[in-house]
């Protein structure tokens, strides 16, 4: 199969109308179409038809039991694929819709087993990309869509990145440029008494808890327990990872600094080939292998939009071994070091 990419943004941020269109007439013929959404790049297939869904687990290489979001374009919508909207859900939607919230609830029959992974829920989330809310409401309102990586690879936030996994598995790719947020959305289960985090995202507990009070933490989600594992099942697997091997260094940032040049020396002197992820304000700190800023500590948004960008290019330049520094910035930090432990596979080095 030949990929096409179509570029759908044109000029003045108009949209291209015939492009989204020819997306939509391959979504409802039950194809599949990668399309940009404001956190990451998105597979997308008609989540009402269940062998549209089936093929986005074949393209994605991904397990069966691992649930799909179905994105709607408005609320309306959300009665269909849903038992019940808790009251407390409904007014999260009116804060954070549309935008980077995915929430749980019960599904209703016309929801197919393909699309939740056999679970009696469903995952909503309406996006805020006006290509994705476009592409929903001219494809007849539900795209089930994961991340359009290759599963256990990092998420797409170019559309080259879907190109690299997705080649001459999917027809399409429309190519939005650049994603805003750069991390998937927050995962908020209302179909707990109290409302549970199960991704953390760009829409914090804070955040959350200012609107409807009370909410829990997936116990699931501190992974040095093994014993729990997380509500959903896509946080159970390694994910998120580079090829090559990814340390992150936690402490002092002098402290840091000094073990990272330490540890790249000894790589490089032994024939590796090292990476160092830092910030514009630390990169000019360090002296051995290919030193890459990950954005400024002074914007962490700049973090969480180029994070899985960096592990990419990396990835492209072969590199062998890459120490990372950790990034528990205030707001989004909690949802950026989920992403880099799990890349890191949790080897983090204490200094
Ligand atoms: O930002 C995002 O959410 C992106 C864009 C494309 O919208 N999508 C995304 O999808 O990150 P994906 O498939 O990569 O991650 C979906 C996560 C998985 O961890 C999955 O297990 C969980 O949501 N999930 C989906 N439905 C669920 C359900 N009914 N119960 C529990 N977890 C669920
Ligand atoms: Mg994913």
């Amino acid at each position: 199969m030949q990929t096409v990419i179509e570029k759908i943004i044109e000029g003045e941020e108009t949209l291209n109308q015939q492009k989204i269109e020819k997306a939509a007439r391959i979504l409802r013929e039950g194809g599949l179409v990668a399309f940009p959404t404001e956190t990451v790049y998105g597979l997308g297939a008609d989540a009402l038809n269940p062998s549209a869904a089936a093929q986005i687990y074949q393209a994605k290489g991904r397990p069966s039991d691992n649930p799909l979001i179905v994105h709607i374009s408005c609320m309306e919508d959300l009665e269909r694929i849903t038992l019940q909207v808790p009251p407390q859900a409904r007014k999260m939607a009116e804060h954070f819709w549309p935008g980077p919230l995915t929430m749980i609830f019960e599904k209703s029959e016309i929801v197919p087993a393909e699309t939740t992974g056999g679970l009696n829920t469903v995952a909503v989330r309406m996006p805020s990309h006006p290509a994705a809310l476009a592409l929903i409401r001219a494809a007849g309102g539900y795209i089930a869509a994961p991340s359009a990586n290759t599963s256990g690879k990092p998420s797409p936030t170019l559309a080259e990145h879907v190109a690299l996994d997705m080649e001459g598995r999917i027809p399409l790719i429309l190519d939005g440029g650049a994603v805003g947020i750069g991390i998937e959305s927050t995962i908020v289960d209302f179909s707990e008494k109290i409302p549970m985090v199960l991704r953390p995202g760009y829409i914090t507990p804070e955040m959350i808890k200012e609107v409807i009070g009370e909410i829990e933490m997936d116990p699931g989600l501190v992974e040095e327990n093994s014993n729990i594992h997380p509500k959903a099942p896509g946080m159970k697997y390694k994910h998120y990872a580079p090829r090559a091997e990814l340390i992150l260094v936690n402490g002092a940032q002098e402290k840091v600094q000094q073990t990272i040049n330490n540890l790249t020396r000894e790589a490089v002197e032994s024939g590796k080939a090292a990476g160092v992820i830092g910030t514009d304000e630390s990169c000019k700190g360090y002296q051995y292998g290919i030193v890459k800023s990950i954005g400024t500590r002074s914007d962490e948004d700049t973090i969480a939009r180029h994070m899985y960008g960096i592990l990419r290019e990396f990835d492209e330049q072969n590199v062998d071994i890459i120490y990372s520094e950790s990034f528990s910035t205030p707001r989004i930090g909690q949802a950026i070091m989920n992403r880099m432990l799990k890349a890191a596979g949790h080897q983090v080095i204490e200094v």
